[in-house]
């Protein structure tokens, strides 16, 4: 029997975890093509109402690459990482990270995707970022592919719509297996792939305007399909490269209870959970879960699939599993299912018995426990938590410090939560909080939506030394770093 787990282990991976397209800046330096994260404007009227965008228009993108950018596009300029690394790894370092969970902008590699030799100057960043993490011990875990692909796959291809991107996504990971194999030893193909059918221009470079029929969700597991079988050649293709390598699949957990005890409510809770699974159930065990066939029959779901898709699937098992989590939800029968996906964005109902936060997501530390276990039980691999944080609008006080005690509190409840998740058996190897520095928001392109343990002096609008200041919680942090958790 698994020894009781009381503590944590003394190489838990402790870190914090950002993406490229929200961090960087360097918007078109270095060589940088454009991506699809560059095409995301802010639009005023939908931050006052804390509603995401997360799409483009054909035109709107068009317009952009030939007239030029016209309105306020944050992404580009992230909180200037591209030219604050040094200090950020070692305000990291300060913290006592033992890992750092960040992701590779596909356009500083290849620009638009299509290029046959990589971007040199891309490469070298990466190089400085990976030996600089190296140099305070903290291991790089990259994601290959976090919400932004160049913007010439979407154009000429509908992003994964096409076959064809599976071949410009191997390319760009056999060149950077190979460039860092030394330096870089976790990797996760893509971020949160179960996003794509809530958010599939953001997920998967896709317009749906421009699609090649008007079953969307066809479109869309179309998509799917081709990100598995590139996730699993990915898994091959980097344990042939790197030796000793762990790569792993990722999604976003966001767990449905059902509404009531009403039978139907817990069906419809037990449906829409199989349908955020599907990602792990195919890249832990290597093939199509049966349940997905009825739910292709009844929404008239026609997949093409090659002939040796099957045997690709089989052959690129993860290693681990990784996923972020910030929030459960309320499924109910009454609703149609569409409307209820699992979404980070799309929490219509609020449960009674949780808080929710200031861009009213619920609060659910609990249920991080739940989800762990559950994983755990269907999967019995190793569990990374790639992503758990909390968005506030945190001030400067007078006394010029920030004093975030509700980001501490926040954390400290979901901790315990893993905490007493290892104690229920479960094997998890890290927790990677999202965003310990200040950076842009994925779904809102708000700047003032702030997860970081640093703060970053910039507004929405670009304005501000982007001087970096340390929050109370990063005190916290360190301390319950320094302590494995026994001081929380
Ligand atoms: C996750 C994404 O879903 O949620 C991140 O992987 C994102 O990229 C995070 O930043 C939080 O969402 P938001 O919209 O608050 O930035």
């Amino acid at each position: 029997m698994k020894q009781y787990c009381e503590s944590f282990p003394k190489n838990f991976l402790w870190g914090g975890a950002t993406a490229a397209n929200q961090l960087e800046g360097g918007f078109r330096e270095g060589g940088k093509g454009l991506s699809t994260a560059d095409m995301t404007p802010f639009r005023e009227e939908a931050v006052k109402e804390h509603r995401p965008v997360m799409d483009a228009s054909y035109e709107e993108i068009k317009k952009y690459r030939t007239d030029g950018f016209c309105g306020n596009f944050p992404k580009h300029r992230g909180n200037d990482f591209y030219h604050h690394w040094k200090e950020d790894i070692a305000l990291f370092a300060e913290m006592g990270f033992r890992c750092y969970r960040m992701s590779i902008a596909w356009t500083r590699i290849f620009p638009t995707g299509f290029e046959a030799e990589p971007n040199e100057e891309g490469l070298l960043f990466y190089d400085d970022v990976f030996d600089e993490c190296r140099k305070y011990h903290m291991q790089p875990i990259v994601t290959v592919s976090h919400y932004e692909m160049p913007i010439e796959i979407t154009l000429n291809l509908n992003g994964w719509e096409s076959r064809k991107t599976i071949d410009l996504y191997l390319k760009y990971c056999e060149t950077i297996f190979k460039r860092y194999k030394n330096k870089v030893k976790m990797w996760i193909p893509f971020n949160e792939m179960n996003q794509m059918t809530t958010v599939p221009y953001v997920g998967g470079g896709l317009l749906l305007e421009k699609a090649k029929t008007d079953n969307l969700l066809e479109v869309e597991y179309q998509a799917i399909h081709h990100q598995l079988v590139a996730s699993a050649m990915a898994v091959k293709l980097c344990k042939k490269i790197i030796k000793n390598a762990r790569i792993g699949s990722m999604i976003a957990v966001i767990d449905p209870y059902p509404e009531t005890c009403h039978p139907l409510d817990v069906l419809e809770a037990l449906k829409e959970n199989q349908l955020n699974m599907f990602y792990l159930d195919v890249t832990v065990r290597g093939y199509y879960p049966s349940y997905m066939a009825r739910y292709f029959q009844e929404h008239d779901i026609h997949i093409d699939m090659e002939e040796e898709d099957e045997e690709i699937l089989q052959g690129g098992k993860v290693d681990f599993i990784a996923f972020s989590y910030y929030m459960s939800y309320i499924a109910s029968h009454k609703r149609k299912q569409n409307e209820s996906k699992n979404s980070v964005i799309m929490v219509d109902k609020v449960n009674p018995y949780l808080e929710v936060s200031d861009w009213r997501w619920p609060i659910d530390s609990v249920g991080l426990r739940i989800v762990l276990n559950k994983l755990y039980d269907r999967y019995q691999l190793p569990i990374l938590i790639a992503e758990n944080g909390l968005g506030a609008d945190d001030v400067v006080s007078e006394d010029g410090l920030i004093h975030d005690a509700y980001r501490i509190e926040y954390l400290r409840k979901h901790i315990i939560a893993v905490k007493e998740a290892m104690r229920d058996g479960v094997d998890v190897i890290g927790y990677t909080m999202w965003g310990p520095i200040d950076i842009v928001s994925q779904g809102t392109c708000e700047m003032k939506k702030r997860y970081g343990f640093i703060y970053v002096d910039a507004d929405n609008y670009g304005n501000g030394s982007y001087k970096r200041l340390r929050k109370d919680s990063f005190y916290w942090y360190s301390r319950v770093i320094a302590s494995n958790a026994e001081e929380l």
